[in-house]
């Protein structure tokens, strides 16, 4: 018989995880005000509310923190990362920071100013508050297609060509600082973006002489995806389809908690002196000097390897398989879910869930809520508790979809922790019925209050 799939790893260190009955968990959201956020992590029995920094590093990366160099100024570990981001991205320049909002914030600070547009293909929360908190505008020319959740097409998280060209038609080009593509596309599900759509975004800001920023937290994910879907790309390397991607952008943010594998850090990297000159003096005012911007030398080296690692075929297969099984499991229960499965997580489709909760209740928080209570299973909400209100109308704003996100960790569960989340999400889809109401605000900040806001039940 054919040999079954394995992962291509061996695990060497084990971490228990504490389980918990319903009772005890009732308290615990009542305490945490019913935000995922505010519940300790040892109340958690599987943990999905992100993969951002919760990845197990390997053997070689732990290695080479120890070989780590804490110098101030000129570290051997900033040049061992400057080689491998030359290497694997082709970027001349880079600031290391401490994680990808921190490098947004000193590119953000050099390029922008108030009134600006930054259009991109649904943006990151944190790229999207860095934009408006400037008094600037980050307008979403996400594929329409992104919204139907059970449209199944091979890359869903693409910029709408015509959407973005609109834009810079109708602005003067000096307001346009530059245009965000994020790759995989978070907010539409983890959705990848063609080689093709990444191409002809750069052409067109080319064409206007717009430069082309690459929010690139999964770019390894993008690229595995590009390798087993587009036309062309089968027989490369994911270090080879990484090269061409990056041959399109003029400047990357990275947070490298996600396909860089390690627990924190991140950088921008850009071909421009020039702007590297003008975004070095927000690097040292916020991040540390330039040569560790927020990192000690052993995290460096840990991402140094990690990035490597990471953008190996096999490593990205077994992530995205498990993925994938989790899908597979809700399409065997008949739950809806952003199709096809995304890379780094399963959006499911909370609006389709729970009919008989109204909009202004938070559908997927609801959800989000039901899915602790029923397994200690923690997701993230996205929805419009997340999409914050609009900041001139001060209206909640009620995005298109509401999605509960279960983001898998690299190489952190099993597939039998996977069959579990599954099982949980079909037990609250067979008594969906019986869940009619959700939740108020009772407290909120006026920027990124998903983190910290307060609900109670209705
Ligand atoms: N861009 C994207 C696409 C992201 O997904 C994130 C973080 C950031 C930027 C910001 O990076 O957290 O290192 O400051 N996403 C995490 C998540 C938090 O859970 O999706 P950061």
């Amino acid at each position: 018989m054919e040999l079954p799939y394995s992962e291509p790893y061996k695990i060497k260190v084990t971490e228990a995880i504490r389980t918990s009955t319903r009772a005890e968990r009732e308290t615990w959201i009542r305490e945490a005000k019913y935000n995922l956020f505010k519940v300790r992590s040892e109340q958690v029995t599987i943990d999905l509310l992100t993969d951002s920094g919760t990845g197990s590093m390997s053997d070689r990366q732990w290695a080479a923190m120890m070989t780590g160099d804490e110098s101030y100024a000129g570290a051997s570990s900033y040049f061992r990362l400057k080689q491998v981001i030359e290497n694997i991205f082709g970027m001349p320049y880079f600031l290391p920071t401490h994680q990808g909002r921190a490098a947004e914030n000193v590119i953000f600070s050099a390029l922008l100013k108030e009134g600006d547009i930054v259009p991109g293909n649904s943006h990151f929360d944190t790229t999207k508050g860095h934009i408006e908190f400037r008094r600037c505008s980050a307008p979403d020319c996400t594929i329409d297609a992104a919204a139907d959740t059970q449209l199944e097409i091979p890359f869903k998280g693409e910029m709408d060509l015509n959407k973005l060209e609109k834009i810079f038609k109708e602005n003067p080009r000096e307001k346009i600082p530059c245009t965000v593509l994020t790759i995989t596309n978070n907010t539409a599900g983890g959705q990848p973006v063609s080689m093709k759509n990444i191409r002809e975004t750069a052409e067109l800001c080319r064409r206007y002489r717009i430069p082309l920023l690459i929010d690139s937290a999964r770019f390894a994910e993008n690229a595995y995806f590009i390798k087993t879907r587009e036309a062309g790309y089968a027989d490369k390397t994911i270090k080879e389809i990484v090269r061409e991607i990056y041959q399109y952008a003029d400047i990357m943010t990275i947070s490298a908690k996600k396909d860089g594998v390690v627990n924190m850090g991140g950088f921008v990297a850009m071909r421009s002196e020039e702007l590297m000159r003008q975004a070095m003096q927000f690097s040292i005012m916020c991040e540390g000097y330039l040569t560790y911007g927020g990192m000690s030398g052993r995290d460096l080296d840990a991402l140094a390897v990690g990035l490597d690692e990471n953008t190996e075929f096999e490593q990205l297969d077994a992530r995205i398989r498990q993925v994938k099984l989790l899908g597979d499991l809700l399409d065997e229960y008949g739950i809806p879910y952003q199709r096809p499965a995304g890379g780094h997580a399963i959006f499911l489709d909370a609006k389709k869930i729970l009919t008989h909760v109204p909009k202004e209740q938070f559908i997927a928080q609801t959800l989000a809520v039901e899915l602790y209570l029923e397994a200690g299973v923690r997701g993230v909400e996205i929805g419009s508790i997340l999409a914050d209100r609009d900041p001139v109308t001060h209206e909640n704003r009620y995005p298109k979809l509401e999605l509960l996100r279960l983001a898998i960790p690299r190489r952190v569960y099993t597939d039998n922790h996977i069959r579990v989340i599954a099982a949980a999400c079909r037990n609250i889809f067979e008594r969906r019925e019986q869940i009619t109401s959700g939740y108020r605000i009772t407290f909120e900040t006026p920027i990124l209050r998903h983190f910290t806001v307060e609900l109670e039940k209705i």
